[in-house]
């Protein structure tokens, strides 16, 4: 097993335990065969080697070996399923708060990808099933290149900081900040919101964004009580539901 991973000095709140795989296809997929089998709540499978890693609408995922973190952590919520999606944004201020936490401000592209400046550092991919919910992290911790298809988007923490950082101890740091935000879906949601408000990158700015009638356009006035992005568009204030894909135009 890989030394940096070697649990001596870190401790993860209860009732979260990190499973390591030397390799996985997609933790998220690894981890969902063990939520069928019946695994406990609190479960964070991580592999070392993620070779086919999936990100949010079919996308892949580039996780580089010895470099990043590419981790899932298994839910079985007692909230309401409807308010399940919520996750992705406890996911997401639970990762900017732990890279903050080693210097770099960061912010937040609706739902949930963590940006540095205007760079993505990790994405966030949910699943839900009938009763428990996988939330799959991919944070670019010491890489220093990227494929050249992510180069002009994607950063790093070693990158943004110039300082090499020990994952195990930046993956203690998100599952601390989890375990409080897990459960603010329900109850002191609004102090969730506010934390994600703080970092969101789109309000203020002209977005294009996908449609059942195809691409449209509108200005982001902010993140409306339920957690939707709030959009003023040609046919007034809209709300976007989490799915959808959004670009900064302006
Ligand atoms: C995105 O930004 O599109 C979401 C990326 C999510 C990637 C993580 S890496 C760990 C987990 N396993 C996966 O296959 N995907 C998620």
């Amino acid at each position: 097993m890989n030394d940096e991973f070697s649990m001596a000095a870190v401790e993860f709140p209860d009732p979260f335990r990190l499973l390591i795989r030397e390799t996985a296809a997609s933790t998220n997929d690894e981890l969902r065969i063990l939520a069928e089998g019946g695994a406990s709540e609190g479960l964070v499978l991580l592999a070392l080697d993620q070779t086919a890693g999936r990100g949010r609408r079919g996308a892949a995922w580039f996780s580089a070996p010895g470099e990043s973190l590419a981790f899932s952590i298994l839910l079985r919520p007692d909230e309401p399923k409807a308010l399940w999606p919520r996750l992705s944004l406890a996911a997401g201020i639970s990762v900017a708060e732990a890279v903050e936490s080693f210097g770099p401000a960061t912010g937040i592209k609706w739902p949930n990808d963590v940006w540095i400046g205007r760079r993505k550092v990790a994405g966030i991919l949910v699943e839900a099933d009938r009763d428990f919910a996988i939330i799959g992290i991919g944070l670019n911790v010491n890489s220093t290149a990227f494929p050249k298809e992510i180069a002009e988007i994607a950063t790093s923490v070693r990158l943004e900081t110039g300082m090499e950082h020990l994952r195990l101890e930046v993956l203690a740091a998100i599952i601390r900040s989890f375990a409080r935000h897990s459960r603010q879906i329900g109850g002191d949601f609004d102090h969730l919101l506010d934390l994600i408000r703080q970092r969101c990158v789109l309000t203020g700015h002209c977005v294009s964004f996908g449609s059942t009638s195809g691409p449209r356009q509108g200005w982001v006035e902010g993140i409306a009580p339920g957690g939707e992005l709030l959009l003023r568009t040609e046919a007034g204030l809209e709300r976007l539901m989490q799915a959808d894909e959004v670009r900064i135009l302006c």
